[in-house]
């Protein structure tokens, strides 16, 4: 029977239907070493961070081309071994090489830098790290889709292409069918690849109560830092009736969710990086599911960072106005320093802030939210939104935005308006976050980043 290696490990929960299985596997190796007249080949074949040993009598079978990275045919029994690193392993009844390798194989036994294995994204996926990176990274977006299903949301599929810039950066990627005449396919001025669903997904809120996206997003932020790409993915809820208290319970639990299961799910994989990448992510994760996220206003914040700053801390920026954008070192000295965890940094100034978030009645904040945990800054950003016209108007117009482009979103004000609110979660930062790589460019499959995009 043919069997994957995850399989395998999944019947040794009942071993007594694992004893002399007569098996066939397909796979790859990942080593292979000699004892006298017995060889053994380490195997995997891509279902499992775990490989099986295969064991055979040298004189019966030629495997001399079964080096590091062939692919491989394989027939035989199991046999329970009991052993703590390999429990069980095949006894190998035929074998057979489907591919071998050439000497220019990239893939060596000694260990590579990450630096070097960004230049072939074609190859590194096969290296225990990257191994485990995708394979959390794909268990990750399964239990966001399973979180938000058993929970009644509706995944709506926004644009990519769109005429909107919801962060009003402007650090889009303009798309033209034809540079000559770029307004020509849309007969639109200015179209571009989204920076964010939120402005398509808000009217589906309104209606259906609890709705997400899930998709691809480009920013043209000329950032050649460790958490930024060109090009990312984002996960963004938007739910009716709901004020920022509401969204930050929703992120909360939602994330909680999501890590817990991701770490069930991918135990072995977890248990590598934190041997191999950050002998502390397993405690870190543990925090991170057992304690409550601290909520603190962004005036609060400002207080800590000045008292920080009064007691003799350096920081790089020390003007302490309200005002203040947070940079990476204030961000890093409230969650790592002060409350070691995850800080919901709520009701920061209006002008550091995207249009549409709630006015609060102080005049100065908006009801905007950003989760900033350990070691990887901002996680999410959201907010509740404005949901009265003319509040949300004279925003617009203060910022010299062009109202007509946006008349169809302020309308959603205007007919059966409600208090809603929502968050976008940068999901390389979350794959970061669960496996401990330090750079976005290890979490994106092929990435692209500034000045920096292979093939
Ligand atoms: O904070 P941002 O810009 O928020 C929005 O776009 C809102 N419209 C979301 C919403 O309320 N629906 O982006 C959300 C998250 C950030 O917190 C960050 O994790 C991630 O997206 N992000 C990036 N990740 C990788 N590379 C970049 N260049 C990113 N820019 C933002
Ligand atoms: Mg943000």
């Amino acid at each position: 029977m043919k069997i994957s290696i995850a399989e395998l490990y999944q019947k040794y929960e009942r071993k007594e239907e694992l004893e002399g299985l007569e098996v066939t596997i397909e796979g790859y190796i990942k080593n292979s070493r000699f004892l006298g007249q017995v060889g053994f080949l380490s195997v995997n074949d891509g279902s499992s961070f775990l490989n099986l040993q295969a064991v055979f009598d040298v004189s019966k079978f030629s495997l001399e081309n079964a080096k590091l990275g062939a692919s491989i045919y394989l027939e035989g029994k199991i046999h329970i071994t009991e052993q703590a690193k390999q429990p069980f392993e095949l006894n190998v009844t035929a074998a057979k090489v489907i591919g071998p390798v050439s000497d220019s194989y990239p893939l060596q036994k000694k260990r590579t830098t990450f630096e070097y294995l960004r230049t072939i994204p074609q190859w590194r996926m096969k290296t225990n790290t990257f191994n485990a990176v995708f394979r959390v990274r794909s268990t990750l977006a399964y239990y966001i889709h399973q979180y938000f299903h058993e929970n009644g949301f509706y995944w709506i599929h926004t644009p990519i292409l769109t005429a909107n810039d919801c962060e009003g950066e402007g650090q889009t990627f303009n798309v033209y069918a034809d540079l000559k005449k770029p307004t020509e396919f849309f007969n639109k001025d200015n179209v571009h690849l989204t920076v964010s669903g939120q402005l398509h997904v808000e009217p589906f809120a309104l209606t259906y109560g609890k709705v997400y996206t899930f998709g691809p997003t480009f920013r043209a932020e000329k950032s050649n830092t460790t958490r930024h790409a060109a090009e990312f993915w984002m996960v963004e809820p938007e739910i009716a009736w709901a004020h920022l208290n509401d969204n930050m319970d929703l992120m909360e639990d939602f994330l909680k969710y999501v890590v817990k299961h991701t770490m069930e799910d991918c135990k072995a994989d977890i248990e590598f990086f934190n041997e191999r990448v950050d002998n502390h992510l397993i405690e870190r994760l543990n925090n991170f599911l057992s304690n409550a996220f601290i909520r603190l206003p962004y005036t609060e914040a400002l207080k800590k960072l000045k008292e920080a700053n009064d007691n003799g801390h350096h920081f790089e920026v020390e003007d302490f106005n309200f005002g203040l954008d947070f940079g990476s070192e204030h961000e890093k000295y409230l969650t790592e320093v002060i409350y070691k965890g995850p800080v919901f940094l709520t009701d920061y100034p209006k002008d550091i802030k995207a249009f549409y978030m709630k006015q609060n009645d102080d005049n100065k904040t908006v009801g905007a939210v950003d989760l900033l945990v350990p070691f990887i800054g901002e996680l999410c950003g959201g907010s509740e939104r404005e949901c009265d016209y003319d509040k949300l108007l004279k925003r617009m117009e203060e910022l010299h935005m062009n109202i007509e482009a946006y008349q169809w979103y302020l309308d959603l004000r205007k007919n059966g308006s409600i208090p809603h609110s929502g968050f976008g979660l940068g999901f390389e930062r979350l794959v970061m976050l669960v496996t401990g790589m330090s750079n976005i460019r290890d979490t994106l499959p092929y990435p692209r980043c500034y000045k920096d995009m292979l093939f």
